[in-house]
């Protein structure tokens, strides 16, 4: 129990569990030190109490001197940083190869950190999404985020297909707001001859619901499809074993729970049993080619039966560096250790949210079952605009959430950098902001 077990005043009431929150940070502490953390514009704190990390996350600590320190080489070397600088340019990509993999339960060959996540998307469709006959739908999830679909509706018309019959939106049962796995399965199992493809969101951008990644991958390679996934709001965020869950491939960006900047670059899954494969089209460049071949300046690439075949460009080394500090510090903490203390502090965030939409008009729309979800809840307001109720949080009480027009306030306690402070604050600020029913 969070609260007290007596009679008390409000005021009482509120004190106890600001004191509770305290004890819990005491108990259990993240990493925030490591962060640089926004000064509030309003309210009682300091600092805000940042919960847009599935937005943007915080910037570490250790990313400035990881920049300078790339500038430095740049201007002490010029182009023979490519091979002189501290950490040559000419390989740079690798050393974000296996922190990369080990986040996502993949192999390396499996893995790449380059370009951006949309265009990340369409390479790999490039490669799997190839409609043949009977089999040409797309399937993704009708609250899929918005460029998702615009990418899936693009690489149909791509192929002269009719995005409106070729792409298919999975919605929610009447009533119910997230998708249940057997509606994805149930789908594939009636009508999966005719899909070419099955691309969801590892974790719904709006809803916060975590998709039974194995499940839904096992069920659409059974129906013969192909089945990648978008793990912006996934990655960093929840444990994933893409290797093991046969996935065929996924794409995700850095700049959410992987704090790597706004725009970073982004990473890229292949499974094993697709390398070297001839078979497969691919959009080739400079670095699809081996690595030992590069120089070499033929007019034919040889590429490596890895991930890094679907590289094109030389990788820019400025966007590395922040990802190379912000996967190193994943490594120090660790995936497990992160989710747990993840589950803590999102279940606290929930039983205080509890209190406050009891007798309020607000809605918990993120599944209860913390298996079925990351870090994030989103909660659904029944009067005024999200926009709106996000500025109040932010002017009037400091903390940062971010709003999905028209109902929906999302919360997102990351386990590296919020607190149980945090989490009273948000719980606190909304009860001070909404009006009762
Ligand atoms: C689930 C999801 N997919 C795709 C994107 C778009 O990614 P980008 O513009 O970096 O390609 C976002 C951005 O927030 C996202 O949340």
């Amino acid at each position: 129990m969070v609260g007290p077990d007596r009679d008390v005043t409000g005021e009482e009431h509120v004190n106890s569990l600001e004191s509770e929150a305290h004890r819990l940070d005491a108990a259990d502490p993240g990493r925030r030190h490591l962060f640089h953390v926004p000064p509030a514009e309003g309210g009682r704190y300091p600092e805000v109490a940042y919960l847009a990390g599935n937005s943007l996350g915080l910037q570490p600590r250790a990313t400035r001197d990881e920049l300078l320190a790339d500038l430095a080489a740049w201007s002490r070397l010029g182009v023979e940083g490519h091979l002189e600088a501290e950490r040559p340019w000419l390989p740079y990509h690798e050393l974000l190869t296996a922190p990369a993999a080990r986040l996502v339960g993949a192999r390396p060959a499996e893995t790449v950190v380059m370009n951006s996540l949309t265009v990340n998307l369409h390479l790999l469709m490039v490669s799997f999404y190839r409609p043949a006959g009977a089999r040409t739908r797309i399937v993704i999830e009708d609250s899929a985020f918005p460029s998702d679909s615009y990418a899936v509706r693009s690489q149909a018309r791509f192929h002269g297909l009719d995005p409106d019959t070729t792409v298919v939106r999975l919605t929610p049962r009447a009533g119910e707001d997230t998708l249940r796995t057997e509606d994805v399965t149930d789908f594939l199992a009636a009508e999966g001859d005719t899909v070419a493809l099955v691309l969801l969101g590892g974790v719904n951008y709006l809803t916060g619901e975590l998709m039974d990644i194995p499940a839904i991958t096992a069920a659409g390679r059974a129906a013969g499809a192909v089945v990648g996934w978008d793990l912006a709001h996934a990655v960093g965020n929840v444990p994933l074993a893409l290797h093991d869950w046969d996935v065929d491939f996924a794409a995700w960006c850095s700049y959410k729970y992987l704090n790597s900047g706004p725009g970073a670059l982004a990473g890229v899954f292949v499974h094993e049993r697709h390398l070297g494969d001839p078979g497969l089209p691919r959009f080739e460049g400079w670095w699809s080619t081996a690595a030992a071949t590069r120089f070499e300046m033929t007019p034919v690439s040889r590429p490596p039966a890895t991930v890094e075949a679907w590289q094109i460009s030389n990788p820019p080394i400025f966007a590395m560096g922040p990802v190379r500090t912000s996967l190193e510090l994943f490594d120090a903490v660790g995936m497990p250790a992160l989710r747990e203390r993840s589950l803590r502090l999102t279940g606290y965030l929930e039983r205080l949210l509890d209190e406050v939409t009891a007798d309020r008009p607000l809605a918990v729309i993120t599944p209860r079952d913390p298996e079925r979800r990351g870090c994030q809840l989103s909660v659904r307001i029944g009067v005024g605009s999200a926009n709106e109720l996000t500025k109040r949080l932010r002017h009037e009480h400091g903390v940062i959430a971010d709003a999905r027009e028209p109902d929906v306030v999302r919360f997102a306690p990351v386990p590296l950098y919020s607190t149980y402070h945090d989490c009273w604050r948000v719980a606190d600020a909304l009860a001070a902001t909404v009006e009762k029913h």
